[in-house]
């Protein structure tokens, strides 16, 4: 018993996890069903008084100290309880399991109550960062007991991905905290992904860029404001050869997005709380529309097609840069906006900025956008929306007219821009003092009776509409 941390699920992201955790001078000890995937580690861990593994469950538990701490890395879902329900016989009171997968949040809340009866204490913590994010620093987004946490901390704040020398972890709040800010995360990326498909949609269709100018253009705009982990990615796939045939690897891959399911969670939930992330609805959206190819295949040759009609590049290339900016904003607005609301609903007492903080680096949305986001809440906790904050209506205003551009040079000439479109929607909307709904209460008051509020007196009123 002399291991200071435990890992259940020896993958890819396990495995780097482990490594991350011994090269930060901690011990670590592994667990897997797969003998070769302990095996493995072991041989790749080097020192086994560093690093060790088992296959069995009773010599992984025993080998930890107390009070035991013990990562699941294993796919969310039914899993999570199988791994949970064969660890439980050979735990003490006070044993911290944390889930490190993207766990739906009420599992983790049912789980979180389940074990505190018998003094087990449950962490959700959401990982990001992918495999390199795990062997070099991910971010940790951990919810569960406060005091328990302090178990936890100095391990997860050594092996978390450093902005500026600050851990990329921090306590969230209590029970399901962790896996919701984890949701999020990934809703924001749904959004920034789709954004960035549509840019290159634009770039390629009307502006007549190459794979080699787009993996240029990426590359610069990563060096500016839009400096961020999935444009400086976009850049560097421009670029891949096809290792089985010519040309660039892109071209080559089925336009067909899958889904595990975590964006589709956090839209699912905005919906149930009543906070609109249109940007994030549509990314699910426009992946579920991806994967009927074989209809949009059908529906191609019967409708005619605007031919996009030419631009000047480089000034096309500019108001491309400036309306993902525009939108990338919108969709971090929209996220923590939810974050605010969620945290409200269910207790997390989430601060914004610290989440902001722990997003800067390491993980797939990290952006020099967050160190503004970082700030912005920093300055006002309480800010109900990022449009709200003067710093934002500057970087808003100097963008939006290019995002008008865009979205109207998609709709005249036949580029689907879901997720532009829909930001700019959102803005227009969301800045409008007068929004024309003042008509649906009308109608529904007209053939239901619903009542209807006035914009000139206090009450709840209805009236006889005047059928002629
Ligand atoms: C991360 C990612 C990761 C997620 C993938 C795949 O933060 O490292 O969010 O957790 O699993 O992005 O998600 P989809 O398969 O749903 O696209």
């Amino acid at each position: 018993d002399t291991y200071d941390f435990g890992l259940v699920g020896l993958g890819v992201m396990g495995r780097n996890f482990i490594l991350n955790v011994a090269d930060n001078g901690f011990t670590a000890f592994g667990n897997d069903l797969d003998e070769e995937k302990v095996g493995a580690l072991i041989t790749e861990g080097g020192d086994t008084d560093k690093v060790n593994a088992s296959s069995d469950v009773k010599t992984f538990v025993n080998a930890l100290t107390t009070p035991r701490k013990i990562m699941l890395l294993v796919p969310a879902g039914k899993v999570v309880d199988i791994v949970i329900e064969s660890l439980l016989p050979h735990l003490d009171k006070g044993d911290i399991i944390i889930d490190g997968g993207n766990s739906f949040f009420t599992d983790t809340d049912r789980r979180e109550a389940y074990l505190k009866e018998k003094g087990i204490n449950f962490f959700g913590a959401g990982v990001s960062g992918g495999a390199k994010g795990a062997r070099r620093g991910p971010s940790i987004m951990p919810g569960g007991s406060r005091e328990a946490y302090q178990h936890v901390k100095p391990i997860f704040e050594a092996v978390s991905a450093k902005y500026k020398g600050e851990p990329c972890v921090a306590y969230l709040g209590p029970k399901s905290a962790g896996n919701y800010v984890k949701m999020v995360h990934n809703g924001i990326e749904y959004g920034l992904m789709q954004l960035t498909s549509e840019i290159y949609d634009l770039l390629k269709k009307a502006g007549g860029l190459s794979n080699a100018e787009l993996h240029q253009t990426f590359g610069q705009w990563n060096e500016g404001r839009l400096q961020s982990f999935l444009v400086e990615i976009t850049s560097e796939i421009f670029e891949q050869k096809d290792d089985l045939g010519d040309g660039e690897l892109v071209d080559k891959i089925l336009d067909k997005a899958k889904q595990k399911g975590t964006g589709k969670w956090t839209s699912q939930n905005a919906m149930d709380l009543g906070i609109p992330v249109p940007t994030i609805d549509v990314a699910v959206s426009m992946r579920e529309l991806s994967a009927l190819k074989e209809e949009r295949i059908k529906a191609d040759a019967l409708y005619d097609r605007p031919t996009p009609k030419t631009v000047d590049k480089a000034d096309f290339i500019s108001k491309a840069e400036q309306a993902l900016y525009f939108a990338f904003i919108i969709t971090y607005a929209q996220g923590m906006h939810q974050l605010a609301d969620a945290s409200k609903e269910y207790g997390y007492e989430l601060e914004l900025g610290e989440i902001a903080k722990i997003w800067r680096a390491g993980c797939i949305i990290r952006a020099a956008l967050l160190a503004d986001i970082t700030d912005a809440y920093q300055a006002n906790e309480n800010l109900e929306n990022l449009l709200l904050s003067p710093s934002f209506v500057e970087k808003v205003k100097e963008t939006v007219d290019a995002a008008r551009e865009m979205t109207a040079y998609g709709a005249l000439n036949g580029i689907p821009l879901a997720g532009l479109s829909n930001a700019l929607t959102y803005f227009d909307a969301y800045t409008s003092s007068r929004l024309p709904l003042n008509l649906i209460q009308a109608q529904r008051d007209y053939f239901g009776s619903h009542t209807y509020e006035r914009v000139d007196r206090e009450g709840i009123f209805h009236t006889e509409w005047e059928d002629n």
